[in-house]
């Protein structure tokens, strides 16, 4: 009897590390396809308040299709639910637009390697605005992290202030988004699961982001550079659009069915590990001039996020 129930919860364990693992590269492949197609729309079209709130819409009414289709069981909220996922959804708009803005001056891997350092946010955070306190290891674990991205950045050769600050708000809010995020989930019913609630949550920030991208763009310039996008890229521009905003949906969506099933600590460390692929993934594709010390930098700041794991663990 005691074999047959450890050989069950053996299968249990790996049944869940199979489906975390599936989760992961599903991720981290959106991502990739994400990034590529979101900077070649940039570069054509620099209009980033205007492609962060298409991602957005994107997603809003995809979730709404299939709910309405029943493709996805709608969730059951009330307006507890809607209160508690404001302070996320301002918090996801935030780091939304900034991690846009600053894709759209600088490389996308100078962008990723400053977002690797989103763990020692996540500790700063916790430290002085929760009172966490955490071991010394973890602590020294932040030295590499921030002096790899320090160093990556200094030496970058197309360093640009806003794009380096974009990156930087994205991680601060980011932070937070997690942290509430988490909270929002845990003890929720199943409806409002991983899936639904970034289905609620993009529907929030896309309300929240419309106003600001009119009046920080407006529809002036878009009709303006959309012309120039199309005559210089061709009728096909709309499906690069198309595809940006669609994947950007996807894999957020498959992350927060993963941050559903684990620790903010552990999904951290996943999303680090994802900028690897994009940063190769970008420099191969955009061809990107990268000096030796620059990529010393980042390689720094991501062993500095392996050694911060293993000390939190
Ligand atoms: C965005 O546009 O929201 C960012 O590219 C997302 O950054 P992430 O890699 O932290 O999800």
């Amino acid at each position: 009897q005691i074999h047959i129930e450890f050989t069950e919860e053996a299968r249990e364990v790996a049944a869940q590390k199979l489906k975390i693992g599936v989760y992961f590269a599903t991720w981290w492949a959106l991502n990739v396809i994400f990034n590529i197609y979101n900077k070649k729309v940039l570069n054509a079209f620099p209009f980033p308040w205007l492609t962060s709130t298409l991602s957005l819409a994107a997603g809003s009414l995809m979730m709404f299709v299939s709910w309405a289709t029943k493709i996805a069981q709608p969730p059951k909220t009330d307006v507890n639910f809607w209160k508690a996922l404001l302070p996320v959804a301002v918090a996801h708009t935030i780091g939304h637009v900034a991690a846009t803005v600053s894709m759209s001056k600088v490389a996308v891997s100078f962008t990723h390697i400053i977002k690797s350092g989103e763990p020692a946010f996540s500790v700063l955070v916790s430290r002085f605005l929760l009172g966490e306190s955490f071991s010394t290891p973890v602590y020294l674990s932040l030295l590499p992290i921030i002096g790899g991205c320090a160093l990556a950045a200094v030496t970058e050769l197309n360093f640009n202030l806003t794009g380096f600050m974009g990156a930087m708000i994205s991680n601060l809010a980011f932070v937070f988004r997690n942290i509430f995020s988490k909270r929002g989930m845990k003890g929720k019913s199943s409806s409002v699961g991983g899936m639904n609630y970034y289905a609620c949550l993009s529907m929030m920030s896309l309300v929240i982001l419309t106003p600001f991208a009119i009046a920080v763009e407006g529809p002036q310039l878009w009709a303006a550079g959309w012309d120039t996008a199309v005559a210089q890229i061709g009728p096909n521009f709309i499906w690069w659009v198309v595809t940006q905003s669609v994947f950007y949906h996807l894999y957020n969506q498959v992350s927060y069915m993963s941050l559903n099933e684990i620790s903010p600590l552990t999904f951290s460390i996943g999303n680090t590990m994802k900028r690897i692929s994009v940063i190769v993934a970008s420099i191969i594709i955009f061809q990107t001039p990268l000096q030796p010390i620059n990529a010393l930098g980042a390689v720094i700041a991501i062993f500095g996020t392996f050694l911060y794991s293993q000390a939190k663990k």
